[in-house]
């Protein structure tokens, strides 16, 4: 689809497919890494691993261990490596996500729970994160190792977080913090930290480039809480909504619970609580299921609060701090891909 050109989000993505297209083929090499491990006793494996990489996505977590790892000197052929382990952590963390929240739309294709069942999900995802640790363990870096098991510690339990507060009106703001720092921001510092770590830079340098990492996955999932309420289906490639339908309350709806009169509160919790009564009843409520809830008030309040615009207000607070994280590393197109891809992390419509 062609975008006006007066779209910022044309040009973020613009901007990021030019730094991408530079390393476009150390991308395709690790997708080719990745396809190369598919082998398993069970034909399910290859089945399942085909249809969530032919499918696409952003590749941004490879992406980041390259550049970081080119920005702070290292060009060898590890970065490949790590950048496929990665990529299947992230794989099996959105196998294990759709069980979680339900969901029947990844990438825009039906997700893999939706085809093959929770059961089947469940332990793919199980063997992607076995395939990401082989192939730390091959690397050998045991800092690379501790960085791995951090982020899987992390995103099993900011997703355990997020269920047990779920349809929960009184939800901190810092509770959602802690729970996206977790689930989402923890594996993008460690694609930016692995990567400084291939080039053996001080500690120093790697802890910048970590913490450019995680204010830039803070951003990326305050855009895409953001996109959940903004975005529409056929490019997002997921059911929009679905946080609402979910009991998730994401910072669109905290901000409009802060701002709402008492009524409109009122109007929140009645749906929140409706959405749980039918969770209960039907644990395996899909999605995809006919509508069962008017979500269209809260839309509606979402919308005059600003909840949408003032979340992605914040995350351009995040992009701000990351920025500043990486002026002092030398210039160049390493940093400057690291940049688009921190923009496009903020402006994405995917
Ligand atoms: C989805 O990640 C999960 C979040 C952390 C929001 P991406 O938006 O990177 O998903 P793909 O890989 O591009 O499909
Ligand atoms: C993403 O959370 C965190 C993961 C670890 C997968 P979401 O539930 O918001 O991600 P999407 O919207 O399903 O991609
Ligand atoms: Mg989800
Ligand atoms: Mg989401």
């Amino acid at each position: 689809m062609t975008r006006a050109s007066n779209d910022p989000a044309a040009h973020a993505s613009e901007d990021f497919r030019r730094a991408f297209s530079r390393i476009e083929p150390e991308l395709e090499l690790v997708e080719q890494h990745m396809r190369d491990q598919f082998g398993s006793a069970s034909e399910l494996i290859p089945l399942i691993g085909d249809h969530v990489l032919a499918a696409g996505g952003k590749r941004i977590r490879p992406a980041l261990v390259l550049l970081a790892a080119e920005l702070c000197g290292y060009t060898g052929p590890r970065r490949i490596h790590i950048g496929a382990a990665i990529e299947f952590m992230h794989t099996a963390s959105l196998l294990h996500d759709d069980v979680v929240d339900l969901s029947e739309l990844r990438r825009g294709r039906p997700s893999a729970n939706a085809l093959w069942g929770n059961r089947r999900a469940v332990l793919a995802g199980d063997f992607f994160y076995a395939r990401a640790s082989s192939i730390i363990t091959d690397d050998g870096n045991p800092d690379i190792l501790r960085s791995f098991v951090n982020a899987i510690r992390s995103m099993s339990e900011g997703e355990l977080l997020q269920l047990q507060r779920s349809f929960d009106p009184e939800v901190s703001e810092s509770h959602y913090f802690a729970v996206i720092e977790r689930k989402s921001a923890v594996l993008l510092s460690t694609s930016c930290e692995t990567g400084a770590i291939l080039a053996d830079v001080t500690r120093a340098e790697r802890q910048k480039l970590s913490e450019f990492g995680h204010e830039l996955g803070v951003a990326f999932q305050l855009c895409d809480d953001a996109l959940d309420y903004s975005a529409r289906e056929a490019e997002l490639g997921k059911r929009p909504y679905a946080d609402l339908r979910e009991g998730k309350v994401t910072l669109p709806l905290l901000l409009t619970l802060k701002r709402s009169t008492p009524a409109e509160q009122g109007s929140i919790v009645a749906l929140l609580k409706a959405a749980q009564v039918l969770a209960d009843a039907d644990p395996g409520h899909a999605e995809g299921e006919p509508e069962a809830l008017d979500l269209a008030p809260v839309i509606a309040l979402v919308e005059r609060y600003r909840g949408v615009e003032d979340t992605l207000r914040r995350a351009q607070k995040h992009c701000d701090r990351a920025e500043a994280l990486i002026k002092p590393f030398s210039e160049g197109l390493a940093k400057q891909g690291l940049l688009a891809a921190l923009r496009y992390s903020v402006s994405r419509n995917r």
